[in-house]
Order: C-alpha cells, then sequence, then structure tokens
C-alpha cells in the first residue's frame, strides 16, 4: 500500500472512499453541504458512531471523494479500531485508493497515528498462500485539519509501526512446514540487511560449545536444527547509552508438545508458538527505522519441539548454561527450557535490562483470555515503563503475581528445579521459573499466549497472528531516557 499525508481542506480528499471519524451521538461538521446528510443519519439512529460501526454515504455532498465512509468512534475515541475496521469495510468493497480526514480535535500525534496504524493493520489479510488472495487497498492519503507539517513525524512513524507489526504477522502466519528456525533466520536476516542492522546466527554446533543443553534438548527430537537469533541496533554514536536492552522471544517453529504430546485437536495451531519471536523480530524492523537513543539486542531461540527416537524424554534432566540443573518433568512445557539459556546468554553479553514475550502457557488464557497479555516482573520501575509504553500504543498489559512463594511448585527431587509445577497458577510458575534465570537483572515477561493470535476475525483485524507488543515494545526503546 502507497501511503502519503496531504494537505488540504476536507472536501479535495479524493480517493474511491474517504473516511471521516464519528464520535458517538455527534455528528461530524466537514463544513460541506453533506453536513445535513450527516445530521440526519444521527436524528435516524440508524447510525449512533458506537465503536467500529461503519456508515457509507455514496457521492457525499461538496466533497471531492466519490464515497464518504464514516468510522465509529465510541465514546473515548480509539482510531486505531475505527480505522482498522472502516479499512476492512473499504477493502471488503473492492475499494483501492482510500482517504481520510481528521478534524482538529482529532488531529493530534496520537490520533494520526492510531489511525494510520488502524489502516495498515485493518488491510492485512493472512491470505498469501491462496491461489486468489483477497483485494488489497492501493493507497492511503490522510488530510489533517490544521497544519499537515506537525502530523507528518506521527505519520511516517505510524507507517513504520503498522510495517513492522505486519511483518512480524507474516512470520506467524507462515505454515510450519515453511518456517522452520532456519527460515526464521533467513527472515530476520533478510530484515537485518534492508535495515543496516547487524545480525548473527548462532548455529548447533556453537550452542553446543556454549553450553545451552536446556535449548538443545528441546530441539533434539527434531530433524530441523536449532538456531540462535541475535540482532543488535546500536544508537547514533554521539550518544554515549550506559542501558543495553535484551528483547528475547520464543520462536517454537512448531510445538508438537515433544514426548508429552499434545492432543491433535487444535495442534494445527501451534504454528504460532514463535509469535513472541516473531514480535521482537518486528520491533527490531521498526527500532532501525526509529532510532532510538539506548543499545537493542533482539534474542530469538528458534526450535522445533517433535517426538522422535531422538527426541527429549519426561525424567531427563538437563545443565543450563547458568550451571543450574533442571528436571524436565512434562516435554510440553518447553518454551522455558529454550528461553533460559537465552536469558541466562543475554545476561551474559551485558543487558542491563530485559523484556521476553512467549507463548508461554495455556493458563494465562484461562486467566486473561485473548484480550490482555499477562505480565510478570522483579522489577516495578521497568514494568511501569513497559506498561506506560503498552497504553500509548493502545496495547494491553495485566500485571500478575510474580513472588517467591510460587517456587515450591518448581521443587525437582533429582535437580535444582522442575520445568512444571501442578495444575495451579501455571503462568505464574513458569514466570517465576524464567526469572529464577533473570534475577537479578530488571525483566519483564510477557505472556501472550492469549493475544498473539486471533482465532475469530474482529472487526478491525483478520483472523490469525495479531503481532500483539511490536508496537511496545519499539516505543519502549523509542521512549528511553
Ligand atoms: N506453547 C504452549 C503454550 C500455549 C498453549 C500457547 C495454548 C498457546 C495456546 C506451551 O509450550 C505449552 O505447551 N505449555 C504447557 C505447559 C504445561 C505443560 C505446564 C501448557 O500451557 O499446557
Ligand atoms: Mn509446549
Ligand atoms: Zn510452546
Amino acid at each position: 500500500m502507497k501511503t502519503k499525508i496531504v494537505p488540504g481542506p476536507v472536501s479535495a480528499a479524493a480517493g474511491d472512499a474517504l473516511i471521516v471519524p464519528a464520535l458517538e451521538d455527534k455528528a461530524p461538521v466537514l463544513g460541506a453541504a453533506c453536513d445535513e446528510t450527516l445530521a440526519r443519519i444521527f436524528a435516524s439512529g440508524e447510525f449512533k458512531g458506537k465503536a467500529q460501526e461503519v456508515a457509507l454515504i455514496h457521492a457525499p455532498a461538496g466533497l471531492a471523494a466519490a464515497r464518504l465512509i464514516l468510522a465509529g468512534c465510541g465514546k473515548t475515541p480509539d482510531l486505531r479500531r475505527a480505522f482498522g475496521a472502516a479499512a476492512r469495510f473499504a477493502r471488503q468493497r473492492k475499494f483501492s485508493d482510500l482517504a481520510a480526514w481528521l478534524p482538529a480535535d482529532l488531529a493530534g500525534a496520537e490520533h494520526v497515528e492510531a489511525a494510520t496504524e488502524g489502516v495498515l493493520l485493518g488491510d492485512y489479510e493472512p491470505d498469501f498462500r491462496k491461489s486468489e488472495p483477497v483485494s488489497r487497498l492501493v493507497s492511503f492519503s490522510l488530510s489533517v485539519a490544521g497544519d499537515p507539517a506537525d502530523a507528518e513525524a506521527a505519520f511516517a512513524r505510524a507507517v513504520v509501526l503498522g510495517e513492522a507489526q505486519n511483518f512480524a504477522r507474516d512470520l506467524g502466519n507462515e505454515p510450519s512446514n515453511v518456517m522452520n528456525p532456519t527460515e526464521l533466520a533467513n527472515r530476520a536476516r533478510l530484515m537485518a540487511n534492508q535495515t543496516g542492522l547487524e545480525i548473527e546466527i548462532i548455529d548447533e554446533d556453537r550452542l553446543r560449545q556454549l553450553g545451552m543443553r536446556s535449548l538443545l534438548g528441546v530441539a533434539q527430537g527434531s530433524a530441523e536444527p536449532p538456531l540462535l537469533i541475535i540482532v543488535r541496533y546500536l544508537p547514533p554514536t554521539e550518544n554515549t547509552p550506559k542501558d543495553h536492552l535484551g528483547l528475547v522471544g520464543k520462536a517454537v517453529t512448531f510445538d508438537s508438545g515433544g514426548i508429552s504430546i499434545k492432543p491433535a485437536d487444535g495442534m494445527e495451531k501451534m504454528k504460532y508458538d514463535m509469535c513472541g519471536g516473531a514480535a521482537v523480530l518486528g520491533a527490531m524492523q521498526a527500532i532501525a527505522a526509529l532510532k532510538p537513543p539506548v543499545a537493542v539486542t533482539a534474542f530469538v531461540p528458534a526450535v522445533e519441539n517433535m517426538v522422535s527416537g531422538q527426541a527429549q524424554r519426561p525424567g531427563d534432566i538437563v545443565k543450563t548454561l547458568s550451571g543450574k540443573t533442571v528436571e524436565v518433568l512434562n516435554t510440553d512445557a518447553e518454551g522455558r527450557l529454550i528461553l533460559n539459556d537465552t536469558i541466562t546468554y543475554a545476561r551474559q553479553l551485558g543487558c542491563t535490562h530485559l523484556v521476553d514475550a512467549a507463548t508461554l502457557t495455556g493458563s494465562v488464557v484461562v486467566a486473561l483470555g485473548h484480550v490482555y497479555t499477562g505480565g510478570y516482573t522483579n522489577d516495578p520501575v521497568l514494568f511501569d515503563r513497559l506498561q506506560a509504553a503498552a497504553r500509548r500504543q493502545g496495547e494491553k498489559i495485566w500485571q500478575m503475581p510474580c513472588e517467591e512463594e510460587y517456587k515450591d511448585a518448581l521443587k525437582s527431587a533429582f535437580a535444582d528445579m522442575a520445568n512444571i509445577g501442578t495444575r495451579w497458577g501455571g503462568s505464574i510458575t513458569a514466570a517465576w521459573f524464567l526469572r529464577e534465570f533473570a534475577d537479578p537483572t530488571p525483566w519483564v515477561h510477557l505472556d501472550v499466549a492469549g493475544t498473539a493470535w486471533l482465532d475469530e476475525a474482529k472487526a478491525w483485524m483478520a483472523k490469525g497472528p495479531t503481532g500483539a507488543m511490536v508496537r511496545t515494545f519499539a516505543e519502549l526503546a523509542a521512549s528511553w531516557r
């Protein structure tokens, strides 16, 4: 999609359709001949401007655009979802050139950003392996009341963030016969080369030399070799950053459960068990463009969790890179087994702050459903900064407990720790397991098992991978002081 921000009044905005936001119970006033029509639509009660409600008007009087789309925003306007829903509405009608206009009270940077991201995210369809992909928007042009110069930076940032999130969704959308660890590394290399980031890929032999036996244990049942993908961003040299942010993302390209195999029903979804890693790579693509004043390194352990004669067995004990031993009571609790070595390695390389994203547990979905990402931390200050970044980006994180009382559940008779607790508080004991390796480095763990994938399309977003936390991670880095 071609994107541009254009000057000019609402009457000049041209295209197959023009999106205008409509607050609940408040007809938009465009200062054009169609205002009377808009007032009548609201008076009829047929359209109220509720969140993600859409109305279509042909040949709006006094406007250059062929059609007008009213994008319902609700009472507290969420332009990301409103414009996402309007863009999907336009795309489903095969409109190709979309325009949008924001009135003065909705023309601030946060609204420009949200509206633009909404269009980019709403246009996305995970259909690139279908013989007949659905129709896409060809162009999007935004104009705002007031000085477009103010909106330009926000618009450019939104395009960067929306494209980065869609890149992460592309990675998550690929089936596991395509998206194996080697392919994920190839895509990461391509992204790094295009954006000028440094990339290093640690292969199986080197992982063994380094001593990441916990990570290797998960991969040993698969014919696909494991890799640790590392992507580095360094800020412009005039800044001498003292902080070094490490972003860690779980990338199990398929999770069969291993010998502790999963039920067949729903197993096909486990291609999305790499979405934490995809989010981190998407964030790096945005970070390369936004150039924040902090060093950021992405660590993406990529493995496939399979069943074979070589697969890891329940009861196996592995020695982690940290030196701690772990008894693998359940081979399906594999995320924490690849993450602990990666977290230790990130700390060895000098990361001062760590944030990880992982589709780690079904339990977090039981607790929070598909609305909130579960957040866990050993450092309230870092958590608050991440939470603030998430709020600015319209992403939802709910803080869950992460304290020592949960540690008992991970006792092992034969090793330093077991890799599972009891049924209860499963997402918390998983987080505690990771914390044992992160402490004392400030760390936040995000369990995105419920939010990285949509089981059904929403008005503003297609079914499938969502790219959750891409924007939050980029925002965290961009707002680093
Ligand atoms: N990848 C799964 C978690 C998951 C489950 C993500 C459902 C998305 C939807 C993870 O590797 C896993 O299997 N976790 C187990 C842990 C258990 C064995 C302690 C789980 O949640 O069932
Ligand atoms: Mn698993
Ligand atoms: Zn998994």
